[in-house]
């Protein structure tokens, strides 16, 4: 039955969905990695679709930014339509010397300025995990096709422009790969819904550097991204 943010019917997405910010971007992951594709949402185009990935079945959505709006649409993903396994695949900066744009971070774990996962769990902290099944699957596939991941923790921000930018100096000696906006909410949310979670990230910005990457950058680097959670989607 449609949602309030989800105009779709029973059926209409796959176990696996593929979350990427951008709506556009799930227009463009659908119209190019997928086959027999149908468009299934369009409030506040919020665009979503469902194909074929070969004979995979798989779904691609985009969520917004922020923790806020990517929860939501993965709430109402998991309980209304049946969905399993959400991959969020996306961007990120950071703040590590040897970690460079155009990188692919597979956040283990997130870590977090937002509220949201002590709301969930009684005010304490919340380790906010991927799934390890789906965590091992992209690492065995990265491992076999020979694509350089770094795999570990990242930060989920409330704030894109913080008015505490010492936080990154904190941020880089605690090893933290990527800073990003959604992962640690995602988390929280499948933790609290019995699904599966995972998020992929492609390093666009280096902070301390003032680096951005170049639109060859992008998309080289997020093919490599989308392949990889294709390549790794269960049922
Ligand atoms: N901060 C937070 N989120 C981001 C960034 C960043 O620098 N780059 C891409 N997503």
């Amino acid at each position: 039955m449609a949602t309030i943010h989800i105009n779709a019917k029973p059926g209409d997405y796959a176990s696996t969905v593929l979350l990427p910010g951008d709506p556009l971007r799930a227009k463009f992951i659908a119209e190019h990695f997928l086959t027999d594709v149908k468009q299934v949402n369009d409030v506040r185009n919020m665009l979503g679709f469902t194909g074929y990935y070969g004979n995979k079945r798989v779904s691609v959505m985009g969520t917004g930014m922020g923790i806020p709006s990517c929860s939501l649409y993965a709430i109402e993903l998991i309980t209304q339509f049946g969905v399993k396994n959400l991959i969020r695949v996306g961007s990120c900066g950071t703040v590590q010397d040897n970690i460079a744009i155009g990188d692919i971070i597979v956040a283990m774990g997130a870590s977090t300025d937002s509220n949201v996962n002590r709301q969930r769990f009684m005010q304490h902290d919340f380790a906010a995990l991927a799934d390890f099944s789906l965590l091992q699957r992209v690492v065995e596939r990265a491992t076999k096709h020979e694509t350089p991941i770094r795999v570990g923790n990242v930060f989920s921000s409330d704030l894109f422009y913080t008015p505490t930018p010492e936080i990154f100096s904190t941020l880089k000696s605690m090893g933290v790969l990527g800073i990003e906006m959604e992962a640690a909410g995602l988390y929280g949310v499948a933790a609290q819904y019995q699904a599966r979670a995972l998020t992929l990230l492609t390093v666009s910005d280096h902070i301390t550097k003032q680096l951005h990457a170049s639109s060859l950058e992008r998309e080289t680097s997020f093919t490599q991204m989308i392949t990889l959670a294709l390549d790794s989607v269960i049922d």
